[in-house]
């Protein structure tokens, strides 16, 4: 049943039938058109409430429950709903695997048109929360006010923030009393710095006018129980400055990296900003089997580093070298898989976009006495041309990670024209990775599928392709 309201469309009693798109759940309307929603889990029974209509689906919200699903779990976090970081704590875990699982299948199949194997049940993490290692969060003079506290009229009290974004607001911080989603100290490190800050009037940033002291903090940990702690200010004031990093020193001495970034500028990334060094180290070490990592504050590292070396494992078992060939590994980042594959290759060539990148993934490998690897720096749609293959060779195997976009499509065709005899194709995003077999789908076969789940309670999952030449 359904009828208009106010030139939006109400549904009743519609049972939600899936979950996927960007974490959305999935409806159908009596006449067969999907509704995304934010706030339901599949098997629940609501009535919907839309606010959008496009040409194919509505977007809409649940405004009535009349049954919950058996799929749901109690969120373990006080923030669910408002803050846009675990998207699916609502649902079991099980439930999290089998729906991740399912959207793979789907864009490989529906999206790619392609045919592939069965594919390998959804590698789950131990860890379903606190597995992040990296962590930033905003400072804010104007916290972002939850519904129950504007009807409330009492006293807001504090009105600062130190937290996250609110989805889709970039001046709106929600104050963070625990995240589930990094291991302490990380809640107690932000909590002492923010109670810090009050106490001591130091001004909180405020987006809208640019102005403030304090920035943003970021955390990073490793799984040998290294910790760095970044402060960014707005504005250079040195007593202050040092007052704040000498508190949180004396309050967590276990840090081995205690750094600050003075940024004036309108945005605060720090990519293009000098990094000081206060205390301790300039980097932090992850470890996996016998490799060393030199995390530094700008370094990529993936955010999971278990799951990481699952993700690793995989794409090493899929490789399934020898020992004689020549490897290369697109999108290398600091090189992780390059010197991961290393001891099983004859060579591997990384290539990778950042500069500061490459420069760790050569200091890596280095530190960790891998010798038969190198890396490239450039735009992977500009770097194989004749000479570069000449000069290096045509590679046997090609490891690919490219980011959530995909490859560009003279990529692909670079790829094909090479021609190796096989390709492990690593993904965070399915759908991007279902166009480029697609587009290889005439020369290679996928042989082997195995997503692996890096980030849970969220809808985020990696999945990993062995394709063969036919
Ligand atoms: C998903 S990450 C893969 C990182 C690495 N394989 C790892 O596991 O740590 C994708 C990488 O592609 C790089 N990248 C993005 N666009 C690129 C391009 N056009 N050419 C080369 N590298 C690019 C990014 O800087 C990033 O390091």
């Amino acid at each position: 049943m359904s009828r208009k309201n106010r030139g939006r469309r109400i549904f009743e009693n519609i049972t939600v039938v899936g979950a996927g798109a960007k974490g959305k759940a999935v409806a159908k309307t009596e006449d067969g058109k999907v509704i995304f929603l934010t706030n339901a889990v599949p098997g629940d029974v609501v009535d919907i409430q839309t606010h959008k209509k496009k040409r194919a689906y509505y977007e809409g919200k649940a405004t009535v429950f009349h049954k919950l699903s058996d799929r749901r779990t109690e969120p373990a976090c006080q923030h669910f709903g408002v803050c846009g970081g675990c998207k699916w704590q609502h649902m079991s875990y099980e439930n999290q695997l089998y729906f991740k699982q399912k959207e793979v299948e789907n864009n490989l199949k529906r999206l790619g048109g392609i045919e592939i194997p069965e594919m390998q049940p959804i590698l789950a993490s131990k860890e379903q929360y606190f597995y992040r290692n990296k962590m930033e969060f905003s400072f804010s003079d104007s916290r972002w006010l939850t519904e129950e506290e504007i009807k409330s009229e009492e006293d807001l009290g504090d009105r600062n923030a130190l937290g996250f974004h609110i989805p889709g607001m970039w001046d709106k911080i929600l104050d963070i009393k625990k995240c589930h989603l990094q291991a302490d100290p990380s809640n107690a490190i932000r909590l002492s710095v923010k109670q810090y800050a009050v106490d001591n009037g130091l001004e909180f940033f405020n987006t809208r006018n640019q102005t403030g002291l304090l920035r943003t903090l970021m955390i990073r940990n490793s799984s040998i129980g290294e910790i760095m702690v970044l402060i960014q200010f707005f504005k250079e004031d040195k007593e202050k400055r040092e007052a704040l990093l000498d508190h949180i020193s004396t309050e967590f001495p276990q840090i081995t990296s205690l750094q600050y970034v003075i940024n004036g500028k309108g945005n605060d990334t720090i990519y293009d900003q000098e990094v000081i060094c206060y205390k301790g180290r300039d980097h932090i070490f992850e470890e996996m089997e016998d490799l060393r990592f030199k995390i530094n504050a700008k370094s990529f590292y993936q955010t999971n580093s278990k799951q990481a070396y699952e993700l690793y494992k995989v794409t090493r078992d899929f490789a399934s070298l020898k020992g004689d060939e020549l490897v290369y590994d697109l999108y290398t980042g600091t090189g992780t898989i390059a010197q991961f594959v290393a001891k099983k290759a004859k060579k591997v060539i990384g290539v990778e976009i950042v500069p500061d990148a490459i420069k760790a993934a050569k200091e890596n490998a280095q530190l960790n006495g891998v010798e038969n690897v190198d890396f490239f720096v450039g735009d992977m749609k500009k770097v194989f041309d004749k000479d570069f293959i000449e000069t290096n060779g045509r590679p046997d195997l090609i490891i690919t990670d490219p980011p959530r976009d995909g490859m560009h499509k003279e990529v692909v065709q670079q790829i094909l024209n090479i021609a190796p005899k096989r390709i492990v194709y690593v993904s965070c995003n399915s759908a991007t990775q279902a166009r480029d077999l697609a587009l290889m789908d005439e020369q290679y076969k996928v042989t082997k599928v195995q997503p692996v789940d890096m980030f849970p309670q969220t809808y985020h999952v990696e999945n990993v392709v062995l394709l063969e030449k036919r």
